[in-house]
């Protein structure tokens, strides 16, 4: 078993991020206070000590997750579902990213083959890697709105594939696996028995595609095949990275009990006074006004960004996101690709903004890229966007290009 490669975002992230002034590397809509989620919350009675007092002693509590947030996410996957989730087939973890890792450490073993949606969040690829599996990437084309092809997807399956993964919404690029792709994807892993993990952390901030477009993106558990499971968080689109509380879900409540052995010996149980917090935003009195905040301040600062490029298009382009936080904006000069490192370390240096360099995230195949994340609060975007603005007009041309 190979051990785990440096976490090349994470890492930037933890070097980067303290020291920026202007923040557009957050990948979290912006982040609540207590005080702010109960500004929001309907629930105009409720108190800062109600929530923390609903957690009651502080012992382990519920080893899988208390009875309330997982009622509360069973009613969420049961929406305009034939058949209900039950709470008993949700875990609850410290974060999306503990989530992952436990679905990849129960199922993955060695010699096994993973085919994995790209580009995505490192952790996707890696872990799977680490565990002895050969994961090979199903690229999505940014010529096709970042569109991965179904036919390739046909043509990579192994007799040994054990598990295809799924980013949906998609990080870095803000694009979906619009519903009549689902629908082909799980027809096929259906027939050949294949496990879908789908990393759903960024639903449902979906901000350029309506609920009733016909092909809006249902959750993958809601598409009627059992071998099917979803991680999701309160980070992304619900603006509470701090509780770090997530969640693994799946139809196969063989899954949840292969996670759950992994997870006895890694995390007993998550923060009651976490997942309190996460109770009081995800029930019916607070979630609306959340998501609505949420997703209004994507579109807000979305049209931001976009003006942005739209003025330097000599120098930039991207395919617009439909959902999530993050843009992935291709810069170039004279038709090559700038140096995207080069570009972000002299913008947080000179400049103080925090960008991410798309090749360091994701891969050399994304030379020139650099992702945003754009649903921080408006000032911060907006002050941010121009203090890029007014380096890329001193600095930019003596940035470094690749050859
Ligand atoms: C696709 C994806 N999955 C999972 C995570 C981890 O999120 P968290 O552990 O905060 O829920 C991230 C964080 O950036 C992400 O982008």
């Amino acid at each position: 078993m190979a051990r785990l490669p440096p976490f090349r975002i994470e890492q930037w992230m933890d070097e980067y991020q303290p020291t920026a002034k202007h923040d557009l590397g957050e990948t979290c809509s912006a982040s609540l206070s207590i005080d702010g989620l109960l500004a929001l919350s309907e629930n105009k009675d409720a108190t800062a000590s109600d929530i923390l007092n609903s957690a009651a002693i502080q012992d382990y509590g519920e080893i899988r997750g208390t009875t309330a947030l997982r009622n509360n996410l069973s009613r969420l996957y049961s929406t305009k579902v034939g058949t209900p989730l039950a709470p008993d087939n949700i875990l609850i973890t410290p974060g999306a990213i503990a989530a992952n890792h436990l679905v990849f450490y129960a199922l993955i073993k060695d010699g096994d083959h993973v085919i994995c949606h790209w580009p995505t969040y490192q952790q996707l690829v890696t872990v799977p890697e680490s565990l002895g599996a050969v994961v090979d990437k199903w690229h999505s084309k940014p010529h096709d709105n970042w569109l991965p092809d179904f036919e390739e997807l046909k043509a990579m399956v192994k007799d040994n594939t054990k598990l295809i993964v799924l980013n949906n919404p998609q990080n870095p690029t803000g694009a979906v696996l619009p519903k009549s792709l689902l629908v082909k994807i799980i027809d096929f892993a259906e027939s050949k028995g294949i496990i879908l993990l789908s990393d759903e952390v960024y639903r449902p901030l979906f901000h350029g595609i309506s609920p009733m477009d016909k092909d809006f993106p249902p959750s993958i558990l809601s598409m009627g095949y059992n071998n099917t499971i979803a991680t999701g968080s309160l980070s992304k689109a619900y603006a509470l990275a701090g509780i770090r509380t997530g969640w693994i879900a799946s139809r196969n409540k063989d899954v949840i009990e292969k996670c759950q052995l992994t997870r006895d010996y890694t995390t007993i149980s998550v923060s009651k006074l976490d997942q309190a917090v996460a109770s009081f935003a995800l029930s019916p009195d607070t979630i609306h006004a959340l998501l609505s905040r949420n997703i209004q301040l994507a579109k807000t600062n979305l049209e931001l960004l976009d003006r942005f490029i739209v003025k330097h298009d000599e120098f930039c382009s991207y395919v617009k996101p439909v959902a999530g936080t993050t843009a992935f904006v291709k810069f170039e000069r004279d038709g090559k690709p700038i140096d995207a490192v080069a570009l972000c370390k002299a913008v947080h240096e000179k400049a103080g903004v925090l960008l991410l360099p798309g090749d360091l995230g994701f891969g050399d195949e994304f030379k020139g890229y650099v992702r945003f994340g754009y649903v921080n609060q408006t000032a911060i975007v907006k002050d941010g966007l121009e203090e890029l603005r007014k380096f890329m007009r001193k600095e930019f041309d003596d940035l470094p290009v690749c050859e």
